[in-house]
């Protein structure tokens, strides 16, 4: 199935991090001392330099979370264990992503996935069926559609629960009886299918969205949770932001000079403060717009201005194409927001002088 397609990718609009990190993951592989757990592709330590950085041989490692390396090691030990990793935070907070790169690193593969819905099914939990073959010669292990779950505990490997909070409780519940048994019964082919070593679950949820309260209290327990706080600083937003535009803008192969740091430093403050309700001097209240502004927005502010750039300007970021995917991020369909970004446009930016001035008009002009 999908997880096997060996096709050339370049091509794929998106590459999964497997293949995007393919030499790195090789390397790491080839250079690692450590003791690798049963149905794993390398040691802790091994994913724990493929996420945080660093060298494998002579190869340079990128870091692909920058924050804390303590939650990177204790959601790492934690799939050493049985038990099952749950990443909860804010949107944009780096929980798919951290999600996808550790399965990538773990198991080799990053696409067996079951996207969170107020739709999602126990089906898509657990298994279905080809009704045509069903229909033709009743239930046979051919007419089996085994969903990605069912697939990572065959193989030993990591299946990705996204958005599990948005999902309803039965499908919650058919989740319980696997991670507590760790095995899928087929009633109908009276077969079981038992988890072989290797098999874990890392599942994310948005702390924003209204269903995460309800999650049962029997559900997180078969968790371990970590929560991924918003970077601590702006210095560190600012490398975040910094590293994924790049990354992007080469994927995308965009012909736009990539954001000067002063660019990227006026987006982020302006974030950060949005986001606190404080400018970054501490000595004035914002208001705060009702959307989130994550990190990840600020990312994709950037990477679509420089799209706008090369495509429409002369590639290089003006505060025009900044300004246009500002007001973008920041008004989101709601006349508060308008009012909110005009009152922060007016009481900080206005009085932030001489570097300010080009964007706060450009801003001034689009928010009307
Ligand atoms: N601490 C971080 N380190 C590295 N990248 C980050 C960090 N925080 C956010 N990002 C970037 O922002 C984006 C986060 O998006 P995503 O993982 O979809 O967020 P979430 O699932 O939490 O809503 C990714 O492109 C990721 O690279
Ligand atoms: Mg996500």
């Amino acid at each position: 199935m999908t997880e096997n397609v060996q096709e050339p990718l370049q091509d794929m609009m998106r590459q999964p991090a497997e293949r995007l990190y393919e030499h790195e993951l090789e390397a790491l592989r080839q250079h690692d001392k450590g003791r690798i757990p049963a149905g794993w592709q390398m040691s802790p330590q091994a994913v724990l330099t493929f996420i945080t950085g660093g060298k494998a041989g002579k190869t340079e490692i990128t870091p692909k979370y920058i924050g804390n390396r303590r939650l990177i090691e204790m959601a790492i030990a934690t799939l050493v264990t049985d038990r099952a990793l749950m990443l909860i935070g804010e949107p944009g907070t780096a929980k798919s992503w951290l999600s996808e790169n550790l399965s990538a690193a773990i198991y080799g593969h990053s696409g067996l996935v079951v996207q969170g819905t107020a739709g999602t099914s126990e089906e898509h939990v657990r298994y279905s069926w080809n009704y045509a073959m069903l229909l033709a010669n009743g239930p046979t292990p051919e007419a089996l559609v085994q969903s990605p779950i069912m697939r990572a505990m065959e193989k030993g490997g990591i299946a990705r629960f996204e958005e599990i909070s948005r999902c309803a409780s039965e499908v919650q519940d058919a989740l319980i009886s696997i991670l507590s048994e760790k095995t899928i019964s087929v009633p109908e082919l009276g077969k079981e299918m038992n988890a072989r070593k290797g098999f874990s679950i890392i599942a994310t949820a948005n702390t924003r969205d209204r269903g995460v309260n309800e999650m049962s209290a029997a559900l997180k327990r078969r968790f371990n949770i970590i929560v991924l706080p918003a970077p601590s600083t702006l210095e560190t937003e600012m490398e975040i932001v910094k590293k994924r535009v790049g990354e992007i803008a080469s994927a995308y192969d965009l012909q736009a000079a990539a954001p000067a740091d002063e660019a990227l430093h006026k987006v982020v403050t302006i974030f950060r403060e949005l986001r606190s309700g404080m400018t970054i001097d501490k000595k004035d209240k914002v208001k705060s717009p009702t959307g989130v502004i994550s990190t990840a927005e600020a990312i994709s502010l950037l990477t679509n201005s420089m799209a706008l750039a090369a495509s429409f300007g002369s590639g290089e970021l003006t505060d025009e194409d900044l300004a246009a995917g500002l007001q973008g991020a920041i008004v989101k369909d709601d006349e508060k927001d308008q009012l909110v970004w005009k009152e922060y446009l007016d009481q900080v930016m206005k009085k932030r002088g001489a570097e300010w001035r080009g964007l706060y008009k450009a801003c001034k002009e689009i928010n009307g």
